[in-house]
């Protein structure tokens, strides 16, 4: 019998897909899921990305450049400039996603049993990146009752040694809501400086931000230039998740040279899905603003809501457009799971991410789940009040 590699089977399942099954079964017996468990927008894609895919009138579609054409990364850079980031053509690589610019910066910076420093909740995928690329992450917990803000410098400090080579954040995070302000992203970058480290940023939220706080970019500073590496995407931003168009975006010539030879080895990333992302970079300003409203309205539904539900805690979400919620029960995928196996209100359920996935930290985030507020307001209410009364069941 051939064996599967260790490294296969250690990669954990995706507490954001692994209740699939149990979902598909509700529906099966003709109840409606409502899906909190994962960051996919009901949102239409910009007219401008559908219309250019459908009159597209190819007749050969061909490998596109490895990093993207020099066409599509100028467009690239002139987004960037909206947001006081000036960047060159060569200073980005075009991926399969923010995933795919994830896996090339960890292979490109990282040998096998280096080390990763991640706050954690983290985005759940980013365990599975590293097992692929034989990285160890090195957590550092944040708290839901400082709403899951940037531990202290010297947490991270105490955790750097020889195998460290990157500390790596998500702003705003993934699964947290939270904002780091420029000064938290300053301090974690002087101090990757200061200790010769990359410090990766993934900014795929970037134009979710709910509070009154101009986002700050790792790449805003040049001061960090050989240090500072940006991961971003098209997918939420234009609710364009199954184009799969990211980017990799960094001063440091030598690391995009590497990530250039990851990026030559899978030939080219999507050319029918660049058409789509290209003419989403030149739509309105008005889409996003728009679609920020809607999430702005969702995000007080959320805040509402969850306010009248006893002995929770949640964190408020200041960007993104999720929330992790502590639950006053000991294990919070029996309670994903009773949701779908036992549980209906009006013939509805939710279907919820439990957080435990989200952590590195063995029996982390137990009690925890992730929400997405990715359905429209009257969706949001109907299933924040069946977590309220499924809670009351379960518990009894
Ligand atoms: C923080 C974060 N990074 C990366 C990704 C992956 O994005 P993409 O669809 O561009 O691969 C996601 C998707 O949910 C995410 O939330």
């Amino acid at each position: 019998m051939p064996s599967i590699s260790k490294k296969g089977n250690k990669i954990p399942p995706s507490p954001i897909r692994k209740l699939v099954p149990y979902a598909d079964d509700a529906k099966k017996r003709g109840i409606e899921i409502l899906h909190l468990n994962i960051g996919q927008p009901d949102i239409k894609s910009p007219v401008e990305s559908l219309n250019a895919v459908k009159e597209t009138n190819l007749d050969l579609l061909k490998y596109e450049y490895s990093q993207g054409s020099l066409e599509f990364r100028n467009n690239v850079c002139n987004y960037y400039k909206k947001h006081s980031i000036y960047v060159s053509p060569d200073d980005i690589i075009t991926t399969v996603g923010a995933s795919e610019a994830l896996s090339f910066t960890m292979n490109s910076i990282c040998d096998p049993g280096d080390e990763v420093i991640i706050p954690e909740p983290f985005y759940a995928n980013y365990n599975g990146f590293a097992l692929a690329s034989d990285v160890n992450v090195i957590p550092i917990t944040s708290k839901i009752d400082d709403n899951f803000a940037l531990p202290s410098i010297h947490e991270f400090e105490k955790k750097i040694n020889s195998k460290t080579k990157a500390i790596l954040l998500c702003n705003p995070c993934n699964p947290t809501g939270y904002v780091y302000s420029q000064e938290e992203i300053t301090n974690i970058a002087n101090l990757a400086k200061k200790n010769d480290l990359f410090i990766v940023v993934d900014e795929v939220y970037r134009e979710f931000i709910y509070i009154d706080t101009k986002h700050f970019s790792i790449l805003e500073d040049e001061k960090f230039s050989e240090n500072a590496i940006l991961i971003d995407s098209t997918s939420k931003r234009y609710s364009l998740c199954g184009a799969r168009v990211g980017f990799i975006v960094s001063k440091n010539s030598e690391f995009i040279q590497t990530c250039l030879k990851f990026a030559l080895t899978r030939l080219s990333p999507p050319t029918l899905a660049l058409i789509a992302a290209n003419h989403a970079l030149n739509s309105g300003e008005d889409y996003i603003e728009n679609v920020i409203k809607e999430y702005y309205k969702r995000r007080e539904v959320v805040i509402n809501e969850l306010s009248q539900i006893d002995n929770i805690k949640f964190s408020n979400p200041m960007g993104a457009f999720y929330s992790m919620i502590k639950l006053p029960i000991e294990n919070a995928e029996d309670f994903a799971k009773f949701l779908l196996t036992d549980f209906s209100y009006k013939n509805q359920s939710v279907m919820l991410s439990p957080a435990s996935g989200f952590y590195s930290s063995e029996n982390y985030g137990k009690d925890e789940v992730r929400i997405a507020f990715v359905l429209n307001s009257e969706k949001l209410k109907n299933a924040i009040k069946i977590i309220k009364l499924g809670l009351k069941e379960f518990i009894g």
